[in-house]
C-alpha cells in the first residue's frame, strides 16, 4: 500500500532519513565574496537540521560557473573549509546534507564572477542579471569548445570530491531551472551542431557525462539529480519536453544514482507518473504550489501527501523550510507556520529575514543578538 505518511523514515542510497521531508536547494546570497560559506549559513542551516535531507543552496564547482553575487563555490580550500563548518553544524543537530552543484551557464556576469559567462550556444538570457550594482542587462555567453565541455565535466567531478571531503552526504547535479545542463537540454538554448546538440541523444549527453563523473569520483549512492520538465525560467523553452525527459530519465536510470528531483511535480501530468515508471530508486518531488502567491496555509502539506499517494518517495519544499525552521514538527502537529516575509531579503546579506524566523519554542530573535545566540549552539 502507498505510504502517505511524510513523518515515517525514508532512504536515499544507503543513507536512512528520518521523515521524507526535504529541505529545497534555496539560494540566498550569504556567502562571502570569494563563495566561502559564512557563519551565517552554518546558523541557518542548523536551524533546519530537522529536515529529513538539507539539499544545500546552489553552489559553484568553478568560478566562471558562478551565477549571481555571494554565491557559495566548491572549488576552493576556503570553500571546502566554510562548508565544512555548515556540515559540522547540522550534523551536531542531528541533521544531513547534499550540496546542489550549479553552474550557471549563461545564468551569470563579468561583474559576479569576473569572466565572461559559457553556454552551450552564444545566445544571452533574455533579461537582467542581479549584480553587486543591480541588475544589469545579460551579456552574451561564449560557446564552449568540445575541450572546455571535458574541463568543465571534470571540475564537476572534482566539486563532488570537495562536497565529501567537506562532511556532505552526496551531491545533488543541477541539471533544471535554466541552468549549464538544462541550457544544453532545450533547444532554444542549444544550436550546437557537434555531439552535443541537435538529437535528444546529443542534448542529453551534457548532464548524462557530468552525472557519470560524479558517480565515478564519489559513487552513485551519493549522486542525485534535479531536473525541471518544461519549466520557462531563466529563458528556457523546450519544445519536446515529454520525448526529451523520457530519454534523459531512462539513461539516468541506467547509472542507478541516489535520487531523481523533480522539480513542480504534477500527479495530473501523464509524465509525472511515466518518470515515476522508469526510476529506479529515489524520486524526490517537489509540488507546485503556485509563484508570486502566498504560500498555502498547510505550507504544502496537502500538496506533499498527494506527491507520496502518487508514488514519491520524498517531498522537498522550499519556500515553506525557509519561513520555518522547525516545519517538520509544525506540519506534525499541524501548528501554524510563520508568514513569508519580503521576497528582497531572500537574496541579501545579512540575518534578516535569515536566522530569525521564529521556531514554536522560541521567541523572535533578530538581528546581532540572533547571531549569537545561535552561534553558541550551531558550532
Ligand atoms: C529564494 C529561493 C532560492 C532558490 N534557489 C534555488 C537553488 O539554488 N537551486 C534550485 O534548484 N532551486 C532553487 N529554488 C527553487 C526551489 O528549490 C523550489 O523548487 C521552489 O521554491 C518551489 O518550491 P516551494 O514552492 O516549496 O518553494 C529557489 C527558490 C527560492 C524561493
Amino acid at each position: 500500500m502507498t505510504n502517505t505518511d511524510l513523518f515515517t523514515t525514508g532512504r536515499i542510497g544507503t543513507l536512512e532519513l528520518p521523515n521524507r521531508l526535504v529541505m529545497a536547494p534555496l539560494t540566498r546570497n550569504r556567502a562571502e565574496a570569494d563563495g566561502t560559506p559564512s557563519e551565517l549559513m552554518a546558523i541557518q542551516y542548523a536551524q533546519r537540521a530537522t529536515a529529513g535531507l538539507i539539499i544545500a543552496e546552489g553552489t559553484t564547482p568553478n568560478p566562471v560557473g558562478q551565477t549571481y553575487p555571494n554565491i557559495p563555490g566548491i572549488h576552493t580550500d576556503s570553500h571546502i573549509a566554510g562548508w565544512r563548518r555548515v556540515t559540522d553544524a547540522v550534523r551536531a543537530r542531528g541533521g544531513r546534507m547534499f550540496l546542489q552543484l550549479q553552474h550557471g551557464g549563461r545564468v551569470g556576469h563579468p561583474d559576479n564572477s569576473g569572466l565572461i559567462p559559457v553556454a552551450p550556444s552564444a545566445i544571452a538570457l533574455p533579461e537582467p542579471i542581479h549584480t553587486p550594482s543591480g541588475p544589469q542587462p545579460a551579456v552574451t555567453p561564449r560557446a564552449l569548445s568540445l575541450a572546455e565541455i571535458q574541463d568543465t565535466i571534470a571540475d564537476y567531478a572534482t566539486a563532488a570530491r570537495n562536497a565529501v571531503a567537506a562532511g556532505f552526504e552526496g551531491v545533488e547535479i543541477h541539471s533544471a531551472n535554466g541552468h549549464l545542463p538544462h541550457q544544453f537540454l532545450a533547444g532554444n538554448t542549444n544550436r550546437r551542431t557537434d555531439a552535443y546538440g541537435g538529437s535528444i541523444d546529443n542534448r542529453i549527453r551534457l548532464t548524462l557525462e557530468v552525472v557519470d563523473a560524479a558517480i565515478a569520483a564519489i559513487g552513485a549512492d551519493r549522486v542525485g539529480i534535479r531536473i525541471a520538465p518544461g519549466v520557462t525560467v531563466n529563458g528556457i523553452a523546450e519544445d519536446d519536453t515529454d520525448e526529451l525527459y523520457a530519454a534523459l530519465v531512462a539513461a539516468l536510470a541506467e547509472r542507478d544514482p541516489a535520487y531523481l528531483h523533480l522539480v513542480f511535480a504534477d500527479p495530473e501530468n501523464p509524465l509525472y507518473h511515466r518518470i515515476r515508471q522508469l526510476w529506479p530508486t529515489a524520486l524526490i518531488a517537489n509540488p507546485n504550489l503556485g509563484w508570486g502567491v502566498p504560500l498555502p496555509a498547510d505550507g504544502g502539506r496537502a500538496a506533499a501527501e498527494a506527491l507520496l499517494a502518487a508514488g514519491a518517495d520524498l517531498v522537498s519544499l522550499g519556500r515553506s523550510f525557509l519561513a520555518n525552521p522547525d516545519l517538520v514538527e509544525r506540519l506534525k502537529i499541524g501548528a501554524p507556520l510563520n508568514p513569508l516575509r519580503d521576497e528582497p531579503l531572500m537574496y541579501v546579506g545579512g540575518p534578516e529575514g535569515y536566522i530569525d524566523y521564529p521556531t514554536l519554542d522560541t521567541a523572535t530573535i533578530s538581528g546581532p543578538a540572533a547571531v549569537h545566540a545561535l552561534s553558541s549552539t550551531a558550532a
